[in-house]
Protein backbone atom coordinates (compact mmCIF):
# COMPACT_ATOMS: atom_id res chain seq x y z
CA UNK A 1 0.00 0.00 0.00
CA UNK A 2 1.64 3.34 -1.05
CA UNK A 3 1.83 6.02 1.30
CA UNK A 4 1.38 9.63 1.81
CA UNK A 5 3.54 13.03 1.81
CA UNK A 6 2.85 16.14 3.46
CA UNK A 7 5.15 19.23 2.44
CA UNK A 8 5.00 22.51 4.80
CA UNK A 9 3.64 19.95 7.52
CA UNK A 10 4.63 22.14 10.45
CA UNK A 11 2.60 25.18 9.24
CA UNK A 12 -0.96 26.36 9.84
CA UNK A 13 -2.73 23.99 7.46
CA UNK A 14 -0.11 20.73 8.12
CA UNK A 15 -0.14 21.04 11.98
CA UNK A 16 -4.57 20.07 11.80
CA UNK A 17 -3.64 17.86 7.94
CA UNK A 18 -0.96 15.33 9.57
CA UNK A 19 -3.17 14.52 12.40
CA UNK A 20 -6.47 14.05 10.37
CA UNK A 21 -4.66 11.92 7.54
CA UNK A 22 -2.63 9.96 10.47
CA UNK A 23 -6.41 9.47 12.27
CA UNK A 24 -7.80 7.92 8.67
CA UNK A 25 -5.07 6.14 7.30
CA UNK A 26 -2.34 4.83 10.13
CA UNK A 27 0.36 7.55 11.92
CA UNK A 28 3.23 5.19 9.96
CA UNK A 29 1.43 5.66 6.55
CA UNK A 30 1.75 9.21 6.47
CA UNK A 31 5.10 11.35 5.98
CA UNK A 32 5.05 14.72 7.69
CA UNK A 33 7.85 16.89 6.07
CA UNK A 34 9.36 20.64 6.00
CA UNK A 35 12.44 22.15 6.08
CA UNK A 36 11.86 23.32 9.87
CA UNK A 37 12.15 21.12 13.02
CA UNK A 38 8.91 19.61 13.66
CA UNK A 39 6.88 20.59 16.65
CA UNK A 40 5.48 18.53 19.21
CA UNK A 41 2.02 18.27 17.56
CA UNK A 42 3.75 16.56 14.72
CA UNK A 43 6.18 14.40 16.34
CA UNK A 44 4.35 11.46 16.54
CA UNK A 45 4.90 9.92 13.32
CA UNK A 46 7.72 9.90 10.31
CA UNK A 47 9.01 13.51 9.49
CA UNK A 48 11.44 14.42 6.73
CA UNK A 49 13.27 17.33 6.55
CA UNK A 50 12.74 18.85 3.04
CA UNK A 51 13.56 21.79 0.75
CA UNK A 52 10.74 21.46 -1.68
CA UNK A 53 13.14 23.60 -3.86
CA UNK A 54 15.08 20.45 -4.59
CA UNK A 55 13.96 18.25 -6.88
CA UNK A 56 16.32 15.87 -5.94
CA UNK A 57 14.97 16.06 -2.12
CA UNK A 58 11.52 15.67 -2.83
CA UNK A 59 12.59 12.08 -5.35
CA UNK A 60 14.54 10.79 -2.62
CA UNK A 61 11.68 11.24 0.20
CA UNK A 62 8.60 9.73 -2.38
CA UNK A 63 11.03 6.65 -3.60
CA UNK A 64 12.62 5.98 -0.44
CA UNK A 65 8.45 5.90 1.81
CA UNK A 66 6.87 4.80 -1.31
CA UNK A 67 4.71 7.86 -1.90
CA UNK A 68 0.82 7.59 -3.71
CA UNK A 69 -0.14 11.12 -2.70
CA UNK A 70 1.55 14.75 -1.92
CA UNK A 71 -0.24 17.08 -0.14
CA UNK A 72 1.93 20.30 -1.25
CA UNK A 73 1.35 23.10 1.64
CA UNK A 74 4.61 24.74 1.81
CA UNK A 75 4.24 28.17 0.55
CA UNK A 76 4.69 31.86 1.39
CA UNK A 77 1.23 33.63 2.41
CA UNK A 78 0.51 37.07 1.03
CA UNK A 79 2.00 39.42 2.73
CA UNK A 80 5.52 37.84 3.59
CA UNK A 81 5.29 37.88 -0.20
CA UNK A 82 4.61 41.12 -0.87
CA UNK A 83 8.18 41.86 1.20
CA UNK A 84 10.03 39.00 -0.64
CA UNK A 85 8.66 38.52 -3.79
CA UNK A 86 11.65 37.23 -5.50
CA UNK A 87 12.01 34.75 -2.27
CA UNK A 88 8.04 34.00 -3.31
CA UNK A 89 8.60 33.07 -6.64
CA UNK A 90 11.45 30.79 -5.73
CA UNK A 91 9.06 29.18 -3.08
CA UNK A 92 5.79 29.31 -4.48
CA UNK A 93 6.59 28.30 -8.17
CA UNK A 94 10.12 26.28 -7.72
CA UNK A 95 8.72 23.93 -5.30
CA UNK A 96 4.85 23.66 -7.21
CA UNK A 97 7.02 22.50 -10.57
CA UNK A 98 9.24 20.46 -8.73
CA UNK A 99 6.73 18.35 -6.62
CA UNK A 100 4.57 18.20 -9.87
CA UNK A 101 7.65 16.73 -11.52
CA UNK A 102 8.41 14.16 -9.57
CA UNK A 103 4.68 13.34 -9.05
CA UNK A 104 4.66 12.75 -12.91
CA UNK A 105 7.88 10.46 -12.93
CA UNK A 106 7.04 8.58 -9.57
CA UNK A 107 2.74 8.57 -10.70
CA UNK A 108 1.91 10.47 -7.48
CA UNK A 109 -2.03 12.22 -7.37
CA UNK A 110 -1.42 16.16 -5.57
CA UNK A 111 -3.11 18.30 -3.29
CA UNK A 112 -2.65 21.90 -4.18
CA UNK A 113 -3.89 24.62 -1.98
CA UNK A 114 -5.00 27.80 -3.91
CA UNK A 115 -6.34 30.45 -2.57
CA UNK A 116 -8.56 34.22 -3.03
CA UNK A 117 -5.68 35.57 -3.73
CA UNK A 118 -5.62 33.94 -6.82
CA UNK A 119 -7.99 36.62 -7.42
CA UNK A 120 -7.42 40.56 -8.18
CA UNK A 121 -9.16 43.93 -9.02
CA UNK A 122 -10.30 42.96 -12.06
CA UNK A 123 -12.19 40.04 -10.72
CA UNK A 124 -15.87 40.43 -9.80
CA UNK A 125 -15.80 41.34 -6.02
CA UNK A 126 -19.24 40.06 -5.08
CA UNK A 127 -20.16 35.99 -5.90
CA UNK A 128 -16.62 35.52 -7.78
CA UNK A 129 -17.85 32.65 -10.17
CA UNK A 130 -15.63 29.95 -10.16
CA UNK A 131 -14.51 30.56 -14.11
CA UNK A 132 -13.44 34.64 -13.93
CA UNK A 133 -10.82 37.06 -14.92
CA UNK A 134 -7.25 35.89 -12.47
CA UNK A 135 -5.06 39.11 -12.96
CA UNK A 136 -3.71 38.92 -9.48
CA UNK A 137 -1.37 41.85 -8.48
CA UNK A 138 0.40 40.36 -5.83
CA UNK A 139 3.29 37.78 -6.18
CA UNK A 140 1.60 35.24 -3.84
CA UNK A 141 -1.51 35.35 -6.38
CA UNK A 142 0.81 35.30 -9.17
CA UNK A 143 1.97 32.26 -7.83
CA UNK A 144 -1.12 30.74 -7.09
CA UNK A 145 -2.57 31.37 -10.64
CA UNK A 146 0.56 29.75 -12.07
CA UNK A 147 0.31 26.98 -9.50
CA UNK A 148 -3.16 26.26 -10.69
CA UNK A 149 -2.58 26.37 -14.23
CA UNK A 150 0.30 24.18 -13.83
CA UNK A 151 -1.83 21.87 -12.12
CA UNK A 152 -4.11 21.46 -14.63
CA UNK A 153 -1.50 21.42 -17.27
CA UNK A 154 0.72 18.47 -15.30
CA UNK A 155 -2.98 16.81 -15.76
CA UNK A 156 -4.17 17.33 -18.68
CA UNK A 157 -0.78 16.86 -20.59
CA UNK A 158 0.93 13.61 -18.14
CA UNK A 159 -2.21 12.36 -16.90
CA UNK A 160 -1.09 13.19 -13.00
CA UNK A 161 -4.21 13.55 -10.56
CA UNK A 162 -3.64 16.97 -9.32
CA UNK A 163 -6.89 18.19 -7.62
CA UNK A 164 -6.78 22.23 -5.75
CA UNK A 165 -8.63 24.19 -3.75
CA UNK A 166 -8.90 28.31 -3.44
CA UNK A 167 -8.98 28.49 0.12
CA UNK A 168 -10.23 31.98 2.07
CA UNK A 169 -8.27 32.85 5.20
CA UNK A 170 -8.43 29.98 7.50
CA UNK A 171 -9.55 30.12 11.23
CA UNK A 172 -7.46 28.14 13.17
CA UNK A 173 -7.61 26.94 16.69
CA UNK A 174 -3.84 25.08 16.86
CA UNK A 175 -1.37 26.99 14.52
CA UNK A 176 -1.17 30.02 14.02
CA UNK A 177 -0.66 31.22 10.34
CA UNK A 178 2.12 33.41 9.47
CA UNK A 179 2.15 36.08 7.28
CA UNK A 180 -0.86 36.02 5.78
CA UNK A 181 -3.43 38.94 4.90
CA UNK A 182 -5.99 37.13 6.63
CA UNK A 183 -4.41 36.37 10.06
CA UNK A 184 -6.18 39.31 11.98
CA UNK A 185 -9.22 36.76 12.09
CA UNK A 186 -7.26 34.39 14.34
CA UNK A 187 -4.71 37.04 16.03
CA UNK A 188 -8.07 38.62 17.22
CA UNK A 189 -9.17 35.71 19.17
CA UNK A 190 -5.66 35.16 21.17
CA UNK A 191 -5.82 39.03 22.13
CA UNK A 192 -9.37 38.94 23.02
CA UNK A 193 -9.39 35.95 25.66
CA UNK A 194 -5.84 37.42 26.04
CA UNK A 195 -6.00 41.34 27.08
CA UNK A 196 -10.02 42.02 25.59
CA UNK A 197 -8.59 44.41 23.07
CA UNK A 198 -7.09 44.29 19.86
CA UNK A 199 -5.46 46.33 17.68
CA UNK A 200 -6.39 45.50 13.71
CA UNK A 201 -4.61 46.63 10.76
CA UNK A 202 -7.12 45.95 8.23
CA UNK A 203 -10.45 48.48 7.86
CA UNK A 204 -13.01 47.18 10.02
CA UNK A 205 -15.26 47.04 6.73
CA UNK A 206 -13.01 45.23 4.83
CA UNK A 207 -15.07 42.06 4.16
CA UNK A 208 -12.96 38.76 2.98
CA UNK A 209 -13.98 35.31 2.60
CA UNK A 210 -13.37 33.23 5.69
CA UNK A 211 -13.50 29.39 6.88
CA UNK A 212 -13.03 27.60 10.48
CA UNK A 213 -10.20 25.02 10.24
CA UNK A 214 -12.13 21.64 10.60
CA UNK A 215 -14.28 22.46 7.46
CA UNK A 216 -10.96 23.23 5.94
CA UNK A 217 -9.44 19.84 6.54
CA UNK A 218 -12.49 18.24 5.58
CA UNK A 219 -12.63 20.26 2.29
CA UNK A 220 -9.08 18.61 1.22
CA UNK A 221 -10.10 14.83 2.21
CA UNK A 222 -13.47 15.18 0.70
CA UNK A 223 -12.00 16.53 -2.81
CA UNK A 224 -9.22 14.13 -2.40
CA UNK A 225 -11.73 11.25 -2.06
CA UNK A 226 -13.76 12.21 -4.93
CA UNK A 227 -14.23 10.02 -8.26
CA UNK A 228 -11.95 11.95 -10.70
CA UNK A 229 -14.97 11.44 -13.44
CA UNK A 230 -17.17 13.32 -11.41
CA UNK A 231 -14.92 16.85 -11.37
CA UNK A 232 -14.89 18.92 -14.65
CA UNK A 233 -12.54 21.53 -12.28
CA UNK A 234 -9.39 19.94 -10.78
CA UNK A 235 -7.72 23.28 -9.76
CA UNK A 236 -9.03 25.04 -8.47
CA UNK A 237 -12.77 25.14 -6.78
CA UNK A 238 -13.86 27.79 -5.15
CA UNK A 239 -14.51 27.78 -1.15
CA UNK A 240 -15.94 29.03 1.39
CA UNK A 241 -17.93 29.01 4.46
CA UNK A 242 -18.39 33.14 5.78
CA UNK A 243 -17.34 36.57 3.88
CA UNK A 244 -17.18 38.43 7.21
CA UNK A 245 -15.66 41.60 8.41
CA UNK A 246 -13.22 42.55 11.13
CA UNK A 247 -16.64 44.27 12.78
CA UNK A 248 -18.10 41.20 11.84
CA UNK A 249 -15.80 39.60 13.76
CA UNK A 250 -15.87 42.04 16.80
CA UNK A 251 -20.03 41.70 16.93
CA UNK A 252 -19.59 37.74 17.27
CA UNK A 253 -16.78 37.73 20.06
CA UNK A 254 -18.79 40.77 22.00
CA UNK A 255 -21.61 38.26 21.93
CA UNK A 256 -19.15 35.94 24.65
CA UNK A 257 -16.63 39.04 25.94
CA UNK A 258 -19.11 42.27 25.61
CA UNK A 259 -15.88 44.52 27.16
CA UNK A 260 -14.23 43.16 24.27
CA UNK A 261 -12.67 46.79 22.10
CA UNK A 262 -10.99 47.04 19.36
CA UNK A 263 -8.68 50.21 17.62
CA UNK A 264 -7.41 50.47 13.79
CA UNK A 265 -3.97 50.75 12.82
CA UNK A 266 -4.30 50.82 9.17
CA UNK A 267 -1.18 48.19 7.96
CA UNK A 268 -1.10 50.13 3.89
CA UNK A 269 0.39 46.87 2.28
CA UNK A 270 -2.14 44.25 4.09
CA UNK A 271 -4.74 46.77 3.20
CA UNK A 272 -3.69 47.03 -0.26
CA UNK A 273 -3.76 42.88 -0.30
CA UNK A 274 -7.42 42.84 0.98
CA UNK A 275 -8.43 45.58 -1.34
CA UNK A 276 -7.60 43.47 -4.09
CA UNK A 277 -9.35 40.26 -3.38
CA UNK A 278 -13.09 39.16 -4.17
CA UNK A 279 -15.49 40.15 -0.95
CA UNK A 280 -17.78 36.73 -1.23
CA UNK A 281 -17.44 33.90 -3.34
CA UNK A 282 -19.58 31.56 -5.38
CA UNK A 283 -18.42 27.65 -4.08
CA UNK A 284 -21.61 26.34 -6.17
CA UNK A 285 -19.11 24.10 -8.34
CA UNK A 286 -17.81 22.67 -5.52
CA UNK A 287 -21.18 22.24 -4.01
CA UNK A 288 -22.34 20.23 -7.23
CA UNK A 289 -19.26 18.94 -8.14
CA UNK A 290 -18.05 16.92 -5.14
CA UNK A 291 -20.80 17.65 -2.34
CA UNK A 292 -19.04 20.06 -0.58
CA UNK A 293 -20.89 22.11 2.19
CA UNK A 294 -19.27 23.84 5.36
CA UNK A 295 -20.79 23.21 8.92
CA UNK A 296 -19.46 26.56 10.80
CA UNK A 297 -20.83 30.32 10.00
CA UNK A 298 -19.53 33.21 12.02
CA UNK A 299 -21.03 31.87 15.14
CA UNK A 300 -20.36 28.49 15.29
CA UNK A 301 -16.97 28.72 14.49
CA UNK A 302 -16.62 32.16 16.82
CA UNK A 303 -18.15 29.78 20.15
CA UNK A 304 -15.69 27.16 19.70
CA UNK A 305 -12.56 29.33 18.62
CA UNK A 306 -13.13 30.77 22.19
CA UNK A 307 -14.34 27.38 23.91
CA UNK A 308 -10.81 26.20 22.30
CA UNK A 309 -8.60 28.67 22.77
CA UNK A 310 -9.95 29.50 26.90
CA UNK A 311 -8.32 26.14 27.42
CA UNK A 312 -4.78 27.00 26.53
CA UNK A 313 -4.21 30.87 26.83
CA UNK A 314 -4.74 32.44 30.41
CA UNK A 315 -5.80 36.28 30.20
CA UNK A 316 -4.08 38.96 31.26
CA UNK A 317 -4.24 41.89 33.08
CA UNK A 318 -5.26 45.03 30.07
CA UNK A 319 -2.25 47.48 31.91
CA UNK A 320 0.42 44.82 30.64
CA UNK A 321 -0.53 46.05 27.31
CA UNK A 322 -1.30 44.23 24.30
CA UNK A 323 0.77 42.43 21.22
CA UNK A 324 -0.63 41.40 18.13
CA UNK A 325 0.89 38.09 17.41
CA UNK A 326 -0.59 34.42 19.06
N1 LIG B 1 -4.87 33.39 4.08
C1 LIG B 1 -4.01 33.67 2.97
C2 LIG B 1 -3.26 34.93 3.16
O1 LIG B 1 -3.79 35.83 3.78
C3 LIG B 1 -4.81 33.78 1.72
O2 LIG B 1 -4.88 32.57 1.11
O3 LIG B 1 -2.19 35.05 2.63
Amino acid sequence: MQNILVTGANGQIGSELVPALRNRYGIERVIASDIRSPPNANNDGPFEHLDCTSLRQIQDVVRQHNIGTIYHLAALLSAVAELQPQSAWDVNMGSVYRVLEVARQCNCALFFPSSIGAFGPSTPKMQTPQDTIQRPTTMYGVTKVAGELLCDYYATRFGVDARGLRFPGLISSVAPPGGGTTDYAVDIFYQAIRYRHYTCYLRPDTRLDMMYMPDAIRAILELMDARSETLMHRNSFNLTAMSITPADLVGAIREHIPEFAITYEIDPVRQAIADSWPQSIDDSEARAQWGWAPCYDLVAMTADMLDKLSEKIIPTNPSQGTQNAP
